[in-house]
């Protein structure tokens, strides 16, 4: 097994053999959490804390579940109920955190860099769940899991990200981690949507929808971020998914056995019409039912779960 890291930050830092250790001990996860008792005592007396300064229905939940199905103990502390508000520095609270002794901290933050800063300087795990436009390593790890899940393998697969890319950090993880195992990646967006540095992403650029589509076994969709957007990037919801958004026709398109993911949340209408989030060859729920699997993995991983009782 390939694993000695007490923090997760990015999957840049990783290898392809940490990456594939990561899913399969999500594998053996996966297991527990479809019986009917999904605990197990791996991280019994260990502490786990959730600060979250961003929104999130997905990665906070899975977190929390993952945390208590190897019965460790949580606590959550989200911007809104925080000393934030009063102009506590994030450093600060990481700190007065850092005092109470936790085993682990699981950070989401709207700007790049803190959770890397963070795991220099706390001796307890850190794990990043989402900084700003940079990366969200999690997500990448229970997109491949639901991947190679589907197809068998990750080498040789083309996978397809179409939309935000400039502002997605659910993009970036996944073309470092999709490369590290052998995967052709695609990135469809107008230019307005694309990062100034995309030439050195080693990845096919396209524009056109169409084309990739047919030729895809992944068209993994991503929300067109505004929150994260300085000025208006196309024309309107309306044009953007005639050009980008993935619906019956291009559905119909697709190659036999291809699949669609979505990181979520969904905008429903914009990237992608009900009748393909919802329809055979989604694989959105597959992805979060793999998200908790996923966070079982890395918190036994990187807090040193004793494997016997894994
Ligand atoms: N995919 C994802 O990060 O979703 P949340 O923002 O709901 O956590």
């Amino acid at each position: 097994m390939e694993w000695s890291r007490k923090d997760l930050v990015s999957i840049a830092e990783l290898s392809a053999e940490e990456i594939l250790t990561v899913l399969d001990v999500s594998a053996t996860f996966k297991e527990i959490n479809r019986r009917e008792i999904k605990k197990v005592p791996t991280l019994r007396g260990k502490t786990v804390v959730l600060l979250f300064y961003e929104p999130s229905t997905r990665t906070r939940l899975s977190f929390e579940l993952a945390a208590k199905r190897l019965s460790a103990d949580t606590v959550a502390l989200s911007v809104s109920g925080s000393s934030f508000l009063k102009g506590e520095t994030i450093m600060d609270a990481a700190m007065n955190v850092m005092a109470m002794i936790p085993d682990c901290i699981v950070i989401r933050y709207p700007y790049a860099g803190l959770p890397a800063r963070l795991a220099r300087e706390l001796s307890c795990s850190v794990i990043n769940a989402g900084d700003g436009a940079h990366e969200h390593p999690t997500q990448a790890l229970l997109d491949l899991c639901s991947m190679r899940e589907r197809f068998g393998r990750l080498a040789g697969l083309h996978v397809a990200m179409v939309g935000d890319i400039a502002h997605s950090r659910v993009a970036r993880s996944n073309v470092y981690a999709l490369k590290k195992v052998g995967a052709r990646v695609s990135v469809v967006a107008p230019k307005t949507l694309l990062p100034q540095d995309i030439s050195t992403w080693g990845v096919e650029v396209w524009h056109e929808f169409d084309p990739v589509v047919k030729d895809a076994d992944v068209l993994m969709m991503l929300r067109v971020q505004k929150e994260r957007m300085d000025e208006q990037c196309f024309p309107d919801e309306r044009e953007y998914a005639h050009f980008y958004g993935l619906d019956r026709r291009r559905v119909d398109m697709m190659k036999p056995g291809a699949v669609i993911m979505h990181p979520g949340p969904v905008n429903r209408g914009v990237e992608i019409t009900h009748e393909a989030a919802d329809g055979s060859r989604s694989i959105i729920l597959n992805q979060v039912e793999n998200g908790v699997a996923v966070r079982m993995a890395l918190l036994y991983l990187c807090l040193g779960g004793s494997a016997d009782d894994r």
